[in-house]
């Protein structure tokens, strides 16, 4: 489009605009396709139906990234491709919808409006906030509450971000006291903004509304509570600065997919060697500092309830995450999950559906799996809002929404069994 402005500049006769108008059209419909800067990289969802495997498979191949949390045969698909290879697909005969047609162009409005001056006395849960925003806003929750609130480092990332975790237990308890020992982890996959901030607010509404709720004050005089909302701040930092779809580490360039690094079958199926893949396993199990951090801090703590915030999905999902092969507590889980996903359901009505992950896709090395299976934990992964579309960039007014639902699932697991 710059060329032909500076095409139409030298003999401005009637004719010769026009001719040059219709030329400069018919030039930038072709350069649409292929010529505009921005074209060969725009990046389009889409969803494939996929009755028809063959179409199916030549979707998965075509795919820079896939973004359904079902996978299956038969199973729509939601993937992420060039739009450069829409037509390809369409002359092969794969049918699909388009979700959105610039995954970077909702980016870009979002970080736009992420610009824009805070309204004063704004609610900080109305928007999305950055690692030292929600570092800063734990050492206020800390500050605020001393009696019931402290603040961890339990870690550091590789390029230096402590790994914040926000203690939470009974007014004056010592660490020995009674309580049950819980964890809850968000956003080891950095683009799941949702996850960063329902695990901040969570852990914000359990410490100041702890006075006038009823419910809240039972479960923190009984609890102790351990909240890290930002498992990857590297990876989260990168997605706020440079790719807002990033999901792993920043190990190496590449990245390390956290929730394939723990050592409970570690390599299986649904985790890659690959370094360039979106679920790179690392080089061995726990070769990350931020998987580290979690192992040491379960142990230390001697968790017994775990909940890990993922995005998206609306799904509640149990142990396994890598077999068929049901747990021993596969009745327990399935009962305590149908309370939780109700507890979800009953804050605004929104359907979380309950099964074990590994229902969905296997995924091997996962934190679930290891906080079950080697530190005795019972743990659940949950993905929350939106049910599907372009599910990373939620709106920000779905934040305090998705953080009832968040909380409503923490209180739940606790209650009495
Ligand atoms: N989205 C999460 C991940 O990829 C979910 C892990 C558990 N889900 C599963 N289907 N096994 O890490
Ligand atoms: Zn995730």
């Amino acid at each position: 489009m710059l060329k032909l402005t500076h095409l139409a500049r030298p003999t401005p006769t009637l004719a010769r605009v026009l001719a040059v108008a219709a030329l400069a059209s018919a030039f930038a419909a072709a350069a649409t396709l292929v010529l505009t800067p921005e074209a060969p990289s725009r990046r389009v969802a889409i969803r494939v139906d996929c009755v028809d495997p063959a179409a199916c498979a030549h979707a998965q191949a075509t795919a820079l990234d896939v973004w359904s949390e079902e996978l299956g045969p038969g199973l729509p698909l939601d993937v992420v491709v060039r739009a450069t290879d829409l037509e390809d697909l369409t002359t092969a005969g794969v049918a699909f919808t388009v979700l959105d047609p610039d995954i970077d162009a909702a980016a870009r409005a979002e970080a736009e409006r992420l610009r824009q001056p805070k309204a004063a006395g704004q609610d900080w849960f109305a928007e999305y906030r950055d690692y030292e925003a929600i570092s800063t806003h734990l050492v206020e929750l800390a500050e605020g509450a001393p009696d019931r609130a402290s603040l961890k480092g339990i870690g550091a990332s590789l390029d230096g971000r402590t790994l914040w975790a926000l203690r939470i237990h009974a007014e004056g308890a010592s660490e020995s006291d009674q309580s049950t020992p819980m964890l809850i982890t968000g956003t080891q996959h950095a683009r799941e903004w949702i996850a960063a901030m329902v695990s901040t607010c969570v852990a914000d509404r359990l410490v100041r509304e702890y006075q006038d709720n009823e419910a809240i004050r039972r479960f923190v005089d009984t609890t102790e509570l351990w909240v890290v909302p930002v498992v990857n701040p590297d990876g989260y930092q990168y997605s706020w600065g440079q790719d807002r779809y990033w999901r792993k580490n920043r190990r190496g360039g590449h990245g390390v997919d956290l929730n394939r690094n723990f050592s409970v079958a570690w390599g299986g199926t649904g985790s890659s060697p690959l370094k360039r893949s979106q679920v790179y396993r690392g080089d061995r199990p726990f070769s990350e500092n931020e998987s580290v951090a979690l192992r040491s801090l379960a142990k230390d703590e001697g968790i017994e309830l775990h909940i890990d915030f993922h995005a998206f999905g609306q799904l509640v999902l149990y142990p396994w995450n890598h077999s068929d092969q049901p747990t021993k507590d596969q009745a327990r889980y399935a009962a305590l999950g149908d309370r939780v996903a109700s507890a979800i359901y009953g804050a605004h009505g929104t359907p979380y559906r309950l099964m074990r992950g590994v229902e969905l896709y296997s995924a091997a090395g996962t934190l679930s799996d290891w906080m079950y299976g080697e530190a005795g934990a019972v743990s659940f992964t949950i993905e929350l809002r939106p049910r599907g579309g372009n599910g990373f960039v939620l709106p920000p007014d779905q934040i305090r929404p998705t953080c009832d639902e968040g909380l409503a699932a923490v209180l739940a697991l606790r209650a009495p069994r």
